[in-house]
């Protein structure tokens, strides 16, 4: 096979987040009792010293969804890389989309709030500034739409990427679709919030996502939002 063919087919199975592909050594015929179980393995398609540069390097003037079609900027993600608390929400609206950061607009603002609200309550120094916040898909979707399947299948490769070189003590999922993304369930937020799940091996803690509150007309989703971020930042920094 030539090398480009095995780039592009190396890049086709990293996009539908395949991370790892063996190649059998062809053996040369010996005895049967001999023969050796030989896997040798191909670069790791999840590169070893990744890094947020480089996931924002890899993602490029990415076209690999249709949402690049009306996108204004990327929305990769912003705040402490050393933190110990990550924040995944869906996907950037208007306002994310002009200013290329998560979580600006009203949303953002409400979110904004609610950190450092509750952490002042509770008597720790913790700053927006101090987490990370990102989201699943990378822009914005048209008219605020919910991302669809493919799209977060996409995108979701380069969220699992940013969380493997985060590796936070704890992720807070906004909302149905991120965590959709990050624990594959239908179950409703409703359902989940305020319990324990985990990423591969990194606790997740489930809440409503900002817009919802904005919308609620019932004051028990704000309330129960804010005990969720209690739980989670009792968790985190105690
Ligand atoms: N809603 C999100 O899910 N993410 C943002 O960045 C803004 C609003």
């Amino acid at each position: 096979m030539n090398q480009e063919l095995l780039r592009q087919m190396l890049a086709y199975y990293r996009d539908i987040g395949v991370e790892d592909v063996y190649r059998r050594v062809p053996q040369a015929p010996v005895a049967a009792a001999q023969k050796p179980d030989l896997e040798v393995p191909l670069p790791p398609l999840l590169p070893a010293d990744d890094s947020l540069e480089q996931i924002r390097a890899d993602i490029g003037d990415c076209k690999r969804c249709r949402l690049h079609e009306g996108r204004h900027n990327i929305v990769f993600g912003v705040g402490n890389e050393q933190t110990k608390l990550v924040f995944v929400g869906e996907g950037p609206g208007e306002d994310e989309d002009l200013q290329g950061i998560p979580f600006v607009g009203r949303a953002g603002q409400l979110l904004t709030a609610m950190i450092e609200n509750t952490a002042q309550k509770e008597g720790l120094p913790l700053k927006r500034a101090d987490v990370y916040i990102c989201n699943v898909v990378k822009c914005r979707p048209p008219k605020n739409r919910a991302p669809e399947a493919d799209e977060m299948e996409i995108c979701g490769q380069f969220l699992a990427r940013q969380l493997s070189v985060l590796k936070p003590k704890a992720i807070c999922s906004l909302g149905g679709t991120a965590t959709k993304a990050l624990l594959g369930t239908k179950e409703g937020v409703t359902k989940m919030r305020g319990k324990w799940f985990k990423w591969r091996d990194i606790p997740v803690m489930v809440t409503y996502h900002p817009s919802y509150l904005l919308r609620a007309y019932n004051q028990d989703a704000k309330r129960e939002a804010w005990e969720d971020l209690k739980t989670l930042f009792h968790f985190v920094y105690d």
